[in-house]
């Protein structure tokens, strides 16, 4: 096994199989976090672009609000999830259904003008090389709008101030409150987002009010629209437990040559075209593409 195709990757939380979409969001009380999430990105998408790179789409939920961009590629871990995706939104020209993991983007340098990253960092044990990844995958002057968990907290701060949690809301290292899932420093992330190729700029607090008594008491709608007022404090101070951020990629890197689109994942080469349902690289590396999903998660 050569350098390059070393199993050596970060551990992945992998949502194979899962109904994440349906339990979490369809019947888990979640339309105020949606709603939240959707004003987040309504104001932090530019109103438009070519080609934005989706990574851990999951089943599309939001891919529906990236209305200004022409051609979105949903990227996953999971193929189940994709799956689900697309039979939400279908095959077309528009999406390209992509199974891989942010840790071994399958996209050349320089490819896209946009990216978003919306309930993903909080899987990533190493946030530095997934971030990395995105901005090689990135033209310079792209948008990426990265949502992460927020460590610093109300809540965390007032259960860390009577003692009834024992981690720091205040210290900058990552909590891994469950097995590959993470909570950040405000800090910290936008110190990952610099030294990955990115300048910070406009920071949205999102979901202030995620209590389950204020969720079944107030309208839904209404507290959406407090929680819009709220984020608006995004560039002040960041104690929601959501927070977004719009970043640019920043350097003079090359944009990807016309036509060049897929990389191999194994060992760097720009891949041609699928032919007979395969894309096949110079050194003997296979991956295949199945029912509308390219899959570059295992070789054939
Ligand atoms: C909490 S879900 C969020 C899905 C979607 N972004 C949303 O907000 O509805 C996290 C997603 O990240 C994906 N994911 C986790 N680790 C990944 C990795 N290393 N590479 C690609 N996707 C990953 C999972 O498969 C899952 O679909």
């Amino acid at each position: 096994m050569s350098a390059e195709e070393r199993d050596d990757n970060p551990p992945v939380c992998d949502y194979e199989g899962s109904d994440y979409q349906e339990r979490f969001w369809e019947q888990g009380g979640r339309a105020y976090e949606d709603g939240a999430e959707a004003v987040a990105l309504r104001r932090l998408l530019p109103s438009g672009g070519r080609l934005l790179l989706e990574v851990g789409a999951g089943a599309g939920r939001n891919t529906p609000r990236y209305t200004g961009y022409e051609r979105i590629v949903l990227m996953d871990y999971s193929s189940t999830q994709l799956a689900q995706a697309q039979a939400r939104l279908g095959q077309s020209e528009k999406y390209i259904y992509v199974a891989a993991d942010v840790y071994r983007l399958p996209f050349v340098d320089g490819l896209f003008d946009g990216a978003t990253m919306i309930r993903v960092l909080h899987h990533m044990a190493e946030p530095e090389k997934a971030l990395a990844q995105v901005r090689s995958a990135l033209q310079p002057g792209a948008v990426f709008i990265l949502e992460y968990a927020n460590k610093l907290n109300l809540k965390a701060i007032l259960r860390y101030l009577l003692r009834k949690q024992t981690w720091s809301p205040f210290s900058e290292e990552p909590v891994e409150f469950m097995a590959l899932n993470f909570d950040f420093h405000p800090r910290a992330v936008r110190r990952y987002l610099r030294n990955a190729g990115f300048s910070v700029g406009r920071i949205l607090t999102v979901s202030h009010f995620r209590i389950g008594i204020l969720k079944r008491l107030v309208p839904t709608r209404l507290l959406v629209w407090l929680d819009s007022l709220a984020s608006l404090t995004g560039p002040l101070w960041q104690f929601s437990p959501s927070v977004f951020v719009r970043a640019e990629a920043v350097g003079s890197t090359a944009k990807a040559a016309t036509g060049a689109f897929f990389k191999c994942p194994a060992c760097g080469t720009a891949l041609p075209e699928a032919k007979g349902g395969v894309l096949a690289c110079g050194n003997g590396h296979r991956w295949g593409v199945k029912d509308g999903i390219y899959n570059f998660k295992e070789m054939l």
